[in-house]
């Protein structure tokens, strides 16, 4: 303890002298700074580059963001906007998650080439696929516009009128911006928009395939290993960025040219131990870290049991069906996880926050801001009623806040009345521009439904009609009800699954085939087809029902949290000044860092920080949807033919570390503390799934796959060296 009572405490000068110098030491130490963070590169240097240090890194903050050469930031991109990858070789080579990539390999992929299953490499770069519409965006540069973006708004302002202030500022920032004509320029607000940055960015848009392994190694474990920890997958895939001849972003061409980096990742054999600084440096979609108490609560006691409550019966139908059919189980494979991987992050979500005492906590926080609010006269002013007045505000949405989670997750798990709306925006095309906005609309409709139709099936849907439409109406207010359903189902006898049969029967909604019907002849003919479907109908009314008796008040309270919140992020700010904050996520680049550790998730049990490969074959099941393996991994395991990227006969497959990361941070970079790749960052724990809103530090673990694995499975078990010949490999051991 060394704050004890002074022996000089009873003179009054020698005390005042004393709190003085306390004072001077608490300013020359800094903020503090707690274990969680999603950081902005451009404020590493005066924020965070001393207790990175302290933890363990070994480069400056001046290595990883740097305007003026070539930095840590220049290997890293939005892969497509919503996943991260990184740039680890000097011709444009990209790495980044399976479940990243996957759209793109499952595009690649047909009966004969199966890449989904059996993974694809390209052994030269003539092999290499390209993939329309995909992008790699890097950040050139950040820029602190909040004084421009703020001009002539003030407090008096509604949320309307600020908007708009705000909407003109940044428009004239736009023109004012100096950039080259290849760049765009994006300005995002920060801290419930107290603070406003842009971003020069660069974006490519000829991104092609370079490799993946199989799925029974890039998605091993499936569902049921997901948000788990011990792991043993290796999600991993590559790409590769091509340029115009003047390495300048340009349109997919023969004639491109891979891309020349101006810096890439060089990667580190030697792995991390326990207590090692790592950094994961990437794109994290959205966290809420600063809420009011009562909106964890609703959290935990309304939103989340919803939701999860609705994909627990879609996932049952679905499951249901794609046991008993094959061709339905590869249609449904991708919507599945998709609706499995919220669904069961959200359950983590629960536990975790239950665990840690969520919101007590918070009221913790909330009790010591309220008694330094109350020793300030300016705080009174201005933060008087704030916690008061939010913890009204949430409990004036909590139902709608809850028509919305239920409308939300009901509505577009029945697709036919997506397909409704789709075929609507037929109808508006030739309301608002005639015949030819008709036929263009009309292109473009039947191209989507094409796509969508391959995933889909009349029986399933059907069935997911049945089972949801009673949660729609049992589990909420009857208002909210669209009262043409309720029709439908008096004329049923209130049987779900009769009104399910009739309108599955009668709608043209429910195939391609009979859709095209459809759509056959004039433009106004088929738009009054359209309207008389009952299918449509029944989605119109569902929409019409939902925004007259729901969003329009959502929106108003929404508007009213929003501004609280705003001032409610700079009242923390203001008042607890020691503490350092970081913004919330909102898919711009961060850095978060922490170093490597086991954790326990409950008594008695201690997880260790490392998976091998001896996991992976514990968890084989031959033959199994989610644990088979290919033979020749085995064939390499029993040899122990791991190559240089083995440690004493076994190979790392996994580890975790204490890093802050959320949704789009899959395939950012897991970097050493020499700014070494060592790792890809895919998924975190189980227990931790709740650092979106509050980060524990005893049980948030991100989960990375190990460098070592990936190199392996490219090197040993694709053998493809010509990958392998493109990348700086660094140990400080001898291999
Ligand atoms: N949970 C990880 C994420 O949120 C991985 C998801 C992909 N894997 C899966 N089995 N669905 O994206
Ligand atoms: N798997 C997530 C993603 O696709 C990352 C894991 C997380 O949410 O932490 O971005």
């Amino acid at each position: 303890m060394w704050f004890t009572k002074p022996k000089f405490a009873a003179n009054d000068l020698n005390m005042k002298k004393y709190f003085l110098l306390l004072i001077i030491l608490i300013s020359f130490l800094g903020k503090t700074i707690a274990e969680e963070g999603m950081w902005l590169p451009q404020l590493l240097q005066s924020l965070n580059e001393k207790q990175m240090k302290k933890m363990g890194m070994k480069i400056n903050a001046s290595d990883i963001y740097n305007i003026s050469k070539g930095s840590l930031k220049d290997a890293i991109v939005s892969f497509g906007g919503f996943c991260t990858a990184e740039v680890i070789s000097d011709q444009g080579l990209l790495l980044t998650n399976h479940h990243c990539g996957f759209d793109a390999i499952q595009n690649h992929s047909s009966i004969q080439n199966n890449y989904i299953r059996d993974g694809f490499w390209s052994y030269n770069k003539d092999q290499e696929l390209r993939n329309d519409g995909l992008f790699a965006t890097f950040i050139i540069r950040i820029d602190d516009v909040t004084a421009s973006v703020l001009k002539d708004v003030n407090a008096r302002m509604s949320e309307k009128e600020r908007q708009s202030a705000v909407d003109k500022n940044i428009a004239a920032l736009r023109t004012s911006t100096k950039k080259e004509t290849y760049q765009d320029l994006i300005v995002r607000p920060f801290f419930e928009s107290n603070k406003y940055y842009l971003f020069v960015t660069e974006t490519y848009r000829d991104v092609r395939l370079v490799g993946a392994p199989p799925s029974s190694i890039g998605n091993y474990g499936k569902d049921t290993d997901n948000w788990m920890w011990p792991r043993h997958t290796g999600d991993f895939s590559m790409f590769r960025i091509y340029a115009g001849k003047d390495n300048k972003p340009a349109a997919y061409s023969p004639e491109n040219v891979p891309y020349k980096p101006k810096r890439s990742l060089s990667i580190s054999l030697d792995g991390v131990k326990e207590g090692d600084f790592t950094m994961v440096f990437g794109f994290p979609g959205r966290t809420n870290e600063y809420l009011h108490s009562s909106a964890i609560e609703q959290i935990v006691n309304m939103s989340d049991p919803a939701k999860i409550a609705i994909r627990t019966k879609a996932l049952n139908v679905i499951d249901g069906f794609m046991r008993r059919d094959e061709e339905i189980k590869i249609q449904y494979a991708a919507k599945y996880a998709s609706i499995s991987n919220a669904w069961k992050k959200w359950q983590g979500e629960v536990l975790g926050l239950t665990k840690t005492n969520a919101v007590a906590k918070r009221k913790e926080m909330e009790a010591s801001f309220e008694k330094i609010v109350l020793q300030k006269p300016e705080f009174n002013i201005a933060y008087m009623n704030l916690l008061k007045d939010l913890k009204q505000a949430y409990t004036d949405i909590e139902p709608y806040a809850y028509a919305r989670d239920y409308y939300t997750e009901i509505f577009p798990r029945i697709e036919i009345l997506g397909f409704a709306g789709q075929l609507n925006s037929l109808v508006n095309a030739l309301e608002k521009n005639g015949e030819a906005g008709y036929n263009t609309a009309k292109d473009k409709t039947l191209a989507s439904l094409e796509e969508l139709f391959k995933e889909y099936n009349t029986t399933v849907d059907q069935k997911l009609f049945e089972s949801l439409m009673e949660m729609y109406v049992s589990g909420q207010k009857d208002v909210n009800v669209s009262p043409l359903l309720k029709d439908m189902l008096k004329q049923n006898g209130n049987s779900y699954a009769n009104a399910a049969a009739s309108l599955y029967t009668k709608t043209k909604l429910g195939s391609l085939a009979s859709i095209k019907t459809l759509l056959t002849g004039n433009a106004k003919d088929v738009c009054d087809a359209i309207k008389a479907d009952p299918a449509f109908q029944l989605s119109m009314d569902m929409q019409k029902t939902y925004s007259s008796n729901v969003s329009i008040k959502l929106n108003e309270l929404q508007a009213v949290i929003n501004q609280l919140q705003r001032t409610y992020m700079q009242a923390q700010m203001d008042v607890f000044t020691q503490k350092a904050f970081y913004p919330d996520a909102n898919s711009t680049l961060r850095v978060t860092y922490g170093n490597v550790k086991p954790y326990q998730p409950r008594d008695a049990v201690k997880f260790d920080f490392y998976s091998y490969m001896d996991g992976v074959m514990e968890k084989y099941k031959p033959g199994d949807y989610e644990f088979d393996l290919p033979q020749k991994l085995i064939d390499l395991y029993k040899k122990k033919d791991f190559g240089r990227y083995g440690v004493n006969g076994r190979q790392p497959v996994c580890f975790i570390a204490a890093n802050h990361t959320t949704g789009g941070n899959s395939g950012s970079p897991a970097l050493d503390a020499n700014g070494n790749l060592i790792g890809l960052n895919f998924d975190r724990v189980w227990e931790g799934t709740m650092s979106d809103i509050n980060y524990d530090p005893t049980i948030c673990r991100n989960i990375m796959v190990d460098i070592r694995y990936v190199l392996f499975i490219v090197d040993k078990y694709a053998e493809a060296k010509n990958i392998i010949s493109e990348l700086k490999l660094v140990s400080k051991k001898t291999r």
